[in-house]
């Protein structure tokens, strides 16, 4: 299902940029050319010239971006040790955020699994850059020291791995939605990062689940989330779930992957990541 709507937007976008370019050679051929002989309302030709420029502009950025998350790469499934994968990922974020301690918990070692490393890598990086950016928001006074624990563990056929910040907590916003692209209550968020995290755990045969620190930790401050993929890279065939006798339950909280189109999302203008 998702294949074919990464299909169906690409080739959406491909057919919205095409009238794109005349439209702007055409706007400014207009304004070069006649810019200087009107004399009548001058201020409004300008305006309006340049106006669609820019919004023509805006538009081509936005399916850039759009279409760039659609394309989202098909993994490359290795045999790989996620702790090792985990450790370098918080390593990389502790050498951006010293004034944060940042530490990695691995439950189980080896943790082996079949996964994409640089996927699973830049899904981590994205859950613990929006941690670091939620203590940010915190108020020196209430801080105290900013923390983020990352813990890895098996959980039956899956590997979990939870993110705990004592950041300023999720917003008071459907979980749901803020799994949909664009959705972002950052100044300078694009509202990318937990899709493209959502995308990839899919893929994996997993999910995200957001939850709020205070759930496994009560009284605490800030996020948790979870990240969870099969150990064998994709999700169970439908006769395989007969045979386990066990039913997860899943945690409180917990959301599915909303589907990516939803024409109510906000739009925030792309600012790259
Ligand atoms: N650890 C967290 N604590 C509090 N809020 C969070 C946390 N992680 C995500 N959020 C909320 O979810 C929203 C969406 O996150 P997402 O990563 O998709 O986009 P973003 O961080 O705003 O932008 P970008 O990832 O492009 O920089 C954020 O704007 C923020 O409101
Ligand atoms: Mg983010």
């Amino acid at each position: 299902k998702m294949a074919s709507l990464g299909q169906l937007t690409a080739g959406i976008a491909h057919e919205i940029k095409n009238p794109l370019t005349p439209i702007q050679l055409s706007a400014e051929r207009i304004r070069r050319k006649f810019g200087r002989v009107i004399t009548e309302d001058k201020a409004i030709f300008e305006q309006c010239t340049d106006t669609i420029v820019r919004q023509v502009d805006d538009i081509r950025r936005m399916v850039d971006e759009f279409s760039r998350f659609a394309r989202m790469p098909k993994p490359v499934m290795e045999g790989e040790d996620v702790a090792d994968t985990v450790r370098q990922a918080v390593f990389l974020m502790r050498v951006g955020h010293p004034d944060i301690d940042i530490e990695a918990e691995i439950k189980d070692e080896p943790l082996r699994a079949q996964f994409d490393r640089r996927l699973i890598s830049q899904a981590l990086t994205n859950i613990i850059k929006n941690a670091t950016e939620a203590i940010e928001a915190v108020p020196a006074e209430t801080l105290g020291k900013g923390r983020i624990d990352v813990i890895a563990a098996r959980d039956n056929d899956d590997i979990v791995i939870d993110v705990i910040d004592n950041g300023i907590g999720l917003p008071k916003v459907s979980r749901a939605r803020l799994l949909e692209p664009y959705v972002t209550t950052r100044e300078k968020g694009t509202g990318l990062g937990l899709a493209i995290v959502g995308r990839v755990l899919e893929d994996h045969g997993g999910r995200i689940e957001l939850n709020d620190a205070g759930d496994i930790r009560p009284g605490s401050r800030g996020a948790w989330m979870r990240l969870r993929f099969a150990i064998s890279g994709h999700a169970p065939k439908p006769e395989a779930k007969e045979q386990a006798p066990e039913t997860k339950q899943p945690a409180s909280g917990t959301v599915e992957p909303a589907d990516a189109t939803n024409n109510e999302t906000k739009i925030e203008a792309a600012t790259g990541n």
